[in-house]
């Protein structure tokens, strides 16, 4: 089977819409704009982080189509017709959710770096499983590293959410 490609020219910004925390979005992106980079820098939302830019610290983790994706890994202009949801899109006019206020609770960050994307893929583990244990929590963050924190107090964090704070050594 053949598969054609769309062409796209390197200097020509190409149109996109995609839905963002719960908003039409509408923009123009060159094709080689990361995904990461429009979301920081064209539209202003910085919650999202950017490390290593490979794939590898899981800071500038979002949700694509409800599924915890990395965004330095992405094209803009491959984001027509998604859904796309940031650290933005938590909490409810600036009150947090239980994940970010478990996260408050237990110290889980310092620098703060590593923690939207952390929070990103703990809340759809939570959405998709909420029997999850300490040993699949783990499994997430196995995709996340935090170069100050250590994962005990995130852990821990988790653990509340699904109710299994008790779980965790007695605590
Ligand atoms: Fe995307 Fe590190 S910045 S995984
Ligand atoms: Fe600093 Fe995780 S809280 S890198």
């Amino acid at each position: 089977m053949r598969y054609s490609m769309q062409y796209l020219k390197a200097d020509s910004k190409t149109d996109i819409k995609f839905y963002l925390n719960g908003k039409l979005v509408q923009g123009m992106a060159e094709p080689r704009r990361l995904l990461v980079d429009f979301l920081r820098h064209d539209l202003g939302l910085t919650g999202t982080h950017v490390g290593c830019e490979h794939g590898v610290c899981g800071a500038c983790t979002i949700r694509i189509n409800g599924k915890a994706t990395r965004s330095c890994l992405l094209y803009a202009v491959q984001m027509s017709g998604k859904t796309i949801e940031t650290v933005e899109a938590l909490g409810n006019n600036g009150k947090l959710n239980s994940l970010q206020r478990a996260f408050q609770k237990h110290h889980a960050l310092q620098c703060g770096f590593c923690t939207p994307g952390i929070l990103m893929s703990l809340t759809q583990l939570i959405e998709e499983e909420p029997d999850a244990d300490e040993e699949r929590i783990k499994d997430i963050l196995t995709g996340h590293l935090c170069r100050c924190t250590g994962y005990e107090n995130i852990i821990l964090a988790a653990l509340e959410v699904l109710g299994k704070e008790e779980g965790k050594n007695g605590v």
